[in-house]
């Protein structure tokens, strides 16, 4: 047999956990939903905290001695003290979901020591699943994938996102305007899990947003890295998920980009 990769299990785990919980979301979506606000344009659905339950009960059962941190109940009591932490996205897309619109996400990812080692990424409405290991290839539905050869913006089609903060929304005018004008094209999905994904996969040549959390950009910002792909901040300074900026693109076209976010 051949030998396991180092986070096997747990990549495995997180491919199957996310798959039930976007299972359990694809069920929900028929049901009317109790819809709450955590900000003057933030939802939060009865699916939201079903989905977290369902994730936080499996890792449990997998992995106790674990931490997690989920956008809807924060930092488990172990989180604190464990070496690894589970980072969860129960509902990416949550706007979406609320609308009907058929595009959300689960994203969970697993950080040892700082690291992202294991990112999962699954689509219920796209029967999608991407998933990532450190130095193992990325996958979409268990085949690799690769993000765009494109070096030419104007041939780029692009993703961004915009924050639940009114002003951080404000900003990303002038970067929305410069794209719009110079590349082929830019979406906005209302996922920063599956924008990173679709870079992961060559949709997208490259995606940016400022505002994104831990648990938005954890699980996919691995998967763009393993497909190829380079991820940063806007001044191409190492990405770290918990600092609210990304900038994932196809290599012909990090630098560019990172030009044009930063002056
Ligand atoms: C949001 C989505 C959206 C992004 C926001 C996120 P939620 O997550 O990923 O695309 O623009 O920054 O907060 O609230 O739907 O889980
Ligand atoms: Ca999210
Ligand atoms: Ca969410």
């Amino acid at each position: 047999m051949a030998d396991a990769s180092r986070f096997h299990a747990e990549r495995e785990a997180a491919v199957s956990i996310a798959s039930e919980a976007g299972s359990l979301l694809q069920a929900m979506q028929s049901q009317a939903r109790t819809i709450n606000f955590k900000g003057q344009t933030d939802l939060v659905t009865d699916a939201d905290r079903a989905s977290e339950q369902l994730i936080a009960t499996r890792l449990e059962e997998l992995f106790p001695g674990d931490g997690m941190l989920g956008e809807e109940s924060g930092y488990s009591a172990k989180a604190q003290s464990a070496e690894r932490l589970w980072v969860v996205d129960p509902l990416d897309g949550t706007t979406n979901y609320a609308h009907q619109f058929p595009l959300y996400a689960v994203s969970i990812a697993l950080i040892v020591n700082d690291v992202i080692e294991v990112g999962a990424v699954y689509v219920p409405t796209l029967d999608e699943m991407f998933s990532a290991e450190r130095g193992e290839k990325a996958t979409l539905n268990r085949e690799p994938i690769v993000v765009s050869t494109n070096d030419n913006l104007r041939n780029a089609l692009l993703g961004s996102g915009f924050s639940y903060n009114i002003e951080e929304r404000e900003r990303n005018f002038e970067h929305w305007r410069r794209f719009i004008v110079q590349a082929r094209a830019v979406r906005r999905t209302g996922s920063a899990a599956y924008d990173l994904c679709c870079v992961a996969c060559g949709r997208f040549d490259g995606y940016w947003e400022r505002g994104p959390s831990a648990w938005d950009l954890a699980a996919g910002s691995l998967i763009v890295t393993e497909a190829g792909g380079m991820v940063s901040d806007f001044r191409l300074r190492t990405f770290d998920p918990f600092a609210s900026e990304v900038l994932a693109a196809s290599p012909g076209l990090h630098h560019q980009m990172s030009t044009i976010l930063s002056d």
